[in-house]
């Protein structure tokens, strides 16, 4: 198995392409299920997420081709792929390909308003905490769905089509909100869906179904409205940059100080991040698409952060911050409020000399002088990337296991920070 060694390397400087969002590429693919007709998606990132759902959608008769590169693009341009479901031959979605990654449970929605059925293994994912299914299945019922759970499957029945309705989530989920979305547009009649999710994702998302055809409106707000349509057509649609990855490497870059710029990506969709940057005392210029982090010399100031649903700070850069604080001048504060057990990079900073306290839901975080590099355990995907970001700052080498964790969710990781000055080396058995 593939590990990632770290060696500290002083500053970062230079710029960094941030990619399109995983987040995002993941539910627009879905939504090629939706139509008989192309849905081309560019700035898609390679991602091992990725090639799994395009495993999963293949087995439903997706067709899919991978466009070449094109001229002024580099390896790190984002690829174009042409999705085709002419035909949806299979509405299972096997436990073998689901459990691999959870947002493969999003295909239920589309094959329920496109062939009024499926069958979809219960997900897997990221180990950070049970991440039930329900809000799924209530809001898909709102809809007019029959819904039962046998043998690990949702099984999922609408005859007669589903039909508009008014629900209220009476907790905000990412991805209920683009499954109900989804489903929605092929219902008849006007749903409106009160306490969305209001991530940029959902708003990309809801972009592209209204270039399909659809009629979305209320997108990034807390109440989204979708009138029915009988049929959705061909679009093509841009991935939104991935806020995640630059909110990661603009704490990479606080860590190590420097003068890094992120390009391809606008400072609005992580202006919560940025913010709490600006806090802790980064020095942060926005340009119209790209974010220009520096800290010369200056301390590393601690901060107190809640994660919260969108616009709050978001859940998927918890772990960097925390990587961020242990190098902070005095005690920061860090409560996780979406997941109940996404502190698992907890024990593996300790390894490096982090002073963390963890008392239910909020780790307090004691900045120390000094890390010092140790071999240590990817165990989620953000998590993974915080222990790199450490490593950065950390006296000797930090050896990172399982970063097959990483693959899922970050492009060209080693590629990007090289080139910015980082020393990072895969090493493969
Ligand atoms: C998405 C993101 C993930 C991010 C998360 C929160 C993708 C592919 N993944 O995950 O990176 O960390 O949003 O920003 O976009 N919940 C229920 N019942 C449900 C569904 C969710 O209780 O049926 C709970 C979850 O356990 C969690 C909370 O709701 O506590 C929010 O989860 P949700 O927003 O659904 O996360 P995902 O869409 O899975």
């Amino acid at each position: 198995m593939d590990r990632i060694i770290v060696r500290a390397n002083g500053e970062l400087n230079g710029s960094i392409p941030i990619s399109g969002a995983k987040n995002a590429a993941l539910p627009l693919m879905i939504a090629s299920l939706l139509t008989s007709k192309k849905l081309v998606l560019e700035n898609v990132p390679r991602l091992a997420d990725v090639a799994s759902l395009m495993r999963i959608l293949s087995n439903h008769g997706t067709d899919h081709q991978i466009k070449g590169k094109q001229p002024g693009q580099s390896e790190l341009s984002g690829q174009t792929i042409v999705f085709k479901a002419k035909n949806i031959v299979d509405t299972t979605a096997p436990y073998e390909l689901v459990s691999k990654m959870r947002a493969s449970f999003w295909v239920i929605g589309p094959l329920l308003a496109r062939m009024g059925e499926a069958r979809v293994s219960l997900p897997g994912g990221c180990a950070i905490g049970t991440r039930p299914v329900d809000l799924f299945i209530e809001s898909l019922e709102a809809l007019g769905a029959e819904i039962s759970i046998e043998n690990g499957y949702a099984l999922a029945k609408a005859p007669e089509g589903l039909k508009g309705t008014t629900y209220r989530f009476p907790k905000v989920s990412v991805g209920a909100t683009h499954v109900m979305m989804m489903a929605a547009t092929l219902a008849k009649g006007t749903t409106v869906i009160n306490n969305a999710a209001r991530e940029p994702e959902v708003v990309n998302l809801a972009e592209c179904l209204n270039a399909m055809g659809a009629k979305v409106s209320g997108q990034g707000t807390r109440t989204i409205t979708i009138e029915g349509v009988k049929k959705l057509h061909g679009a093509t649609h841009r991935v939104v940059a991935d806020r995640i990855e630059a909110g990661t490497y603009a704490m990479a870059a606080a860590m190590a100080g420097g003068d890094v710029t992120l390009t391809d990506v606008e400072s609005g969709l992580l202006k919560t991040t940025l913010d709490v940057l600006e806090q802790a005392g980064i020095t942060i210029e926005k340009g119209e698409n790209s974010i220009r982090i520096m800290r010369k010399g200056t301390p590393i100031l601690p901060v107190k952060v809640s994660t919260e649903p969108h616009p709050g700070f978001p859940t998927d850069c918890q772990a960097q911050l925390m990587a961020l604080m242990l190098k902070a001048e005095g005690i920061s504060e860090i409560t996780e409020t979406i997941f109940e057990n996404r502190f698992m990079h907890v024990s593996e900073l300790a390894r490096l000399g982090a002073k963390i306290a963890l008392d239910g839901q909020k780790a307090t975080i004691t900045g120390v002088d000094s890390l010092a590099g140790a071999p240590v355990m990817a165990t989620d995907l953000r998590a993974s990337v915080s222990l790199v970001i450490a490593g950065l700052v950390a006296s000797g080498e930090t050896e990172i296991h399982r970063v097959y964790h990483l693959d899922r969710g970050f492009e060209s990781l080693e590629e990007k920070l090289r080139n910015v000055g980082a020393n990072i080396e895969r090493v493969s058995e």
